[in-house]
Order: structure tokens, then sequence, then C-alpha cells
């Protein structure tokens, strides 16, 4: 594993696409390790995806300690990002001591949201590993939007993204921008952009694990599930429900036994 996040440039270097997906559990930790994840993202989407949150906003700095520290255990091989939660990150020193927090319970290197300069430049002069985050931005948008359709909000885009390198980030998420703008901005930056909703321009993507293993209840237009686990998760539970009540399950294989004589001698104590 990389240890540290600059080292992904050479990725881009490379022309080599750099794979991120998030993961919020030991087993899936342990699963996205397997199938050879460049980046394990503790997003704080495991707000409303794993922990039923109405918002991402609701995410706390100790949930996201208690995931990223289940993750680490099962991926201690893969680089990890943990997502700042919300408000978390409002000076350069709350940030800091958040951070460290974040990477004492396991994180390699933190994400936060928007063109944070003078909280960025700081983590990095600590030695703390930043991928910055822009385009559209759950902690603080209204609703998802793709980002950067007029100019002006394309301009912003290019600018926000130079900005975050030159604060010394090492990585940079683009979510929910148009192909073509995330494509000539990642041109412009020597750091590796992370799409998500963003097209093939960028030098990596995202993904969240529920919408890529069909686990998620909703889809989305950026996401493709490659597997159906929802509904085979379902199927299989009807089953198991279905056996125990015409009881087929469990059989005499499913149990451990003793013989008769045993219970004629337990029933005469
Ligand atoms: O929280 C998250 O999962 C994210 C990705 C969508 C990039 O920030």
């Amino acid at each position: 594993m990389p240890k540290k996040l600059s080292a992904f440039k050479e990725y881009k270097e490379r022309q080599q696409p750099i794979c991120m997906l998030t993961c919020y559990s030991f087993p899936t930790a342990q699963i996205v390790e397997a199938a050879g994840v460049d980046i394990a993202l503790v997003g704080d989407s495991l707000g409303t995806t794993f922990l039923g949150y109405a918002s991402t906003k609701d995410v706390t700095l100790d949930d996201m300690r208690y995931h990223v520290a289940a993750v680490k255990r099962g991926c201690a091989h893969t680089y990890t990002i943990a997502d700042m939660p919300y408000q978390t990150y409002t000076n350069k020193e709350q940030a800091l001591s958040n951070a460290l927090l974040l990477i004492d319970a396991g994180a390699d290197g933190i994400k936060l949201e928007g063109a944070e300069t003078e909280v960025i430049a700081y983590l990095c002069e600590k030695e703390i590993d930043v991928c910055g985050h822009i385009g559209y931005l759950p902690q603080t948008a209204e609703a998802p939007k793709v980002v950067g359709k007029e100019i002006e909000a394309a301009r912003q885009a290019l600018a926000d993204a130079k900005a975050v390198e030159a604060a010394g980030a090492d990585m940079i998420v683009f979510e929910l921008m148009p192909k073509e703008l995330s494509a000539y901005i990642s041109e412009q930056l020597s750091i590796p952009s992370i799409g998500i909703g963003a097209g093939q321009g960028c030098d990596g993507q995202v993904q969240v694990l529920d919408d890529l293993l069909g686990l998620s209840e909703r889809t989305f237009k950026h996401a493709r599930p490659y597997a159906r686990h929802r509904s085979n998760a379902i199927a299989g539970i009807r089953q198991y429900c279905e056996d125990v009540r015409d009881k087929t399950f469990p059989t005499d294989e499913n149990a451990s036994h003793v013989d008769d004589a045993f219970i004629e001698e337990l029933k005469n104590t």
C-alpha cells in the first residue's frame, strides 16, 4: 500500500486510473481489500447509507472514528481516507485536532469539502494527507445538483480546484460535474482527480459501495449496480422464514446430538 496520498500522483503520470470505493464496516473492508481497490473511503455518506440518518450533516466525529477503526481492521493494507464530518473543520486548529482523531482511529488521510484553503494548508503543514472535494458538496448544498453547467460556476470550479491543489492537497474529488469540465480541470492539475458523476476524464473514480453492490433501495444515474445483493438478500431471508415456519430448517445436520440413553439419564436425575 502507498504510505502517502502523494504516491497516487504517479498513477496520474502513467495514466493508470485510480479505483476508490466507500466502505463503512469490517466485512466490507475485507471484501474491498480482497478485490484490489486502491483507496477505501470512509465517506460521511455512511450517515444516510449505513446509519439511516436524514442527512450526512448528522454524522459525528465519533461515528466516523467508530467506522474508520472497523474499516481499518478489515483493510490494513489499503490506503484509507476518512471524511471530516460537517462543521468539524470550521477553523484550522479545530480541523487539526479532529483530523488527528481520525488518524488515531486508523485513517491514513482525510477528505474535506470545499476550497477551504487555509485549513488544507495548515493540515498539510502538519503532514496530514488531504484529499479535497469540489462540485456538489452534500454537507452544504440544498439538494443534489450537477455543478458547473453555467460558465461562472465552471470558472469557480476551476479556481477552487487550483486553490485546493496550491494549498497542498494531494488528491481531489469531483462530485456531479459535467464530464468535459472535469476532464479539462483534471488536465490543469498535477494531483489526481477522482470523479463521482463526473465522467471518464477524471484520473480515477469513486463509488458508494452500496450502489455498486445493489444494496441500496434507490438507483442513481452516476452509478452502476454490478451485483443485486438487496434482492438476493430479501429472497434468501424470505426462504429462511419459510423454512423455519414449515420446519425444514434446521435439519439434523445443523444440530449436535446426544443419544437416547443420555436423555433417559437426565430424566432420572
Ligand atoms: O461521503 C462520500 O461517500 C463521498 C463520496 C461520494 C465521494 O464523499
